[in-house]
């Protein structure tokens, strides 16, 4: 197994030669490393049935299954499933999942650490998917708006972009959104927290699924420091051009394992849709997503 860092930059790694079935627990921690040190860690030529991803996943940490079972692939529910291609005529999973900025399960109590995507059928044109580290972001922040951020929390909810299930037709949309809210009631998280495996300081927000700025009390806050902080990390910009912006591409073969607690991201999509199928197993590490201060 051979790991090159891609100096060119700021995020990034490539491994060569790993195989989950016969990877030593070296091995395993070294791309563990490579993940928390350069956020994204591409585990190249992988040729594997979805089974074989979630065991891959396996040996990273605790699988996750998506709450939602209209994402889970038919015969391996812990693969979460993003396609707008049918298979015999039937949806698999569910299309253009993610295009808005998001960590994966940040609306939820106990966020897992790592996300691995595997793409299976790639797109000709608009394939990659956009970043944005938010450790880094959280560096560059102004001083006057890291004080403002400075010991308030964030309410996330997964309101904003959740999905119509094909059960939901001829639902009123008021039950569906009470049924959302007492399944995945918002949750309150710092709005920065201490990476428990790097010791970064990491600002954890986003503009899909952070809905307020509030005090320690979960008081909202009447500011609108929430808009300023989206600005200010990259996440306002539709021209992807801001300089926090990493456009991560992949080809046939590649497989994902990135940092959830660091990274933020979101699909590129475009108006006219190419084929484009991924797979995606997430896995909780041997930390919660921040460890809790000590009493
Ligand atoms: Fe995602």
């Amino acid at each position: 197994m051979d790991i090159t860092v891609h100096d060119d930059r700021a995020i990034g790694a490539s491994v060569h030669g790993f195989d989950h079935t016969t990877a030593t627990a070296e091995e395993i921690d070294a791309v563990l490393s490579a993940v928390y040190d350069h956020k994204i860690a591409v585990l190249k030529d992988q040729e594997l049935s979805p089974r074989q991803f979630l065991e891959l996943g396996g040996r990273f940490g605790r699988p996750e299954t998506y709450y939602e079972p209209m994402y889970q692939h038919p015969e391996v529910p812990e693969v979460f499933v993003s396609s707008n291609v049918p298979e015999n005529g039937k949806q698999i999973g569910v299309p253009k999942t993610g295009k808005f900025w998001h960590a994966d399960y940040q609306f939820m109590p106990d966020p897992f650490g790592i996300t691995l995507i595997y793409p299976q059928v790639v797109p000709e044109k608009n394939r990659g998917t956009y970043f944005i580290d938010m450790g880094k972001a959280y560096e560059r922040l102004p001083g006057d708006l890291k004080k403002e951020v400075s010991g308030t929390f964030c309410e996330h909810s997964v309101r904003k972009y959740f999905k119509i299930r094909p059960s939901d037709v001829y639902r009123p949309l008021s039950e569906v959104i009470t049924e959302v809210d007492t399944k995945t009631p918002p949750v309150l998280k710092p709005t920065t927290f201490v990476h428990p495996m790097t010791g970064e300081t990491v600002l954890y927000l986003s503009e899909g699924f952070t809905l307020r700025i509030a005090d320690e009390h979960g008081e909202p806050l009447e500011t609108d420091l929430l808009h300023r902080v989206f600005e200010a990390t990259g996440q306002l910009d539709d021209t992807f051009a801001h300089p926090n912006i990493h456009l991560q591409t992949f080809e046939r073969g590649d497989l994902l394992v990135w940092d959830n607690r660091s990274l933020i991201h979101r699909a590129r999509h475009t108006t006219t849709p190419e084929p484009t199928v991924s797979f995606r197993v997430t896995v909780h590490d041997a930390h919660k997503l921040y460890d809790e201060p000590a009493a």
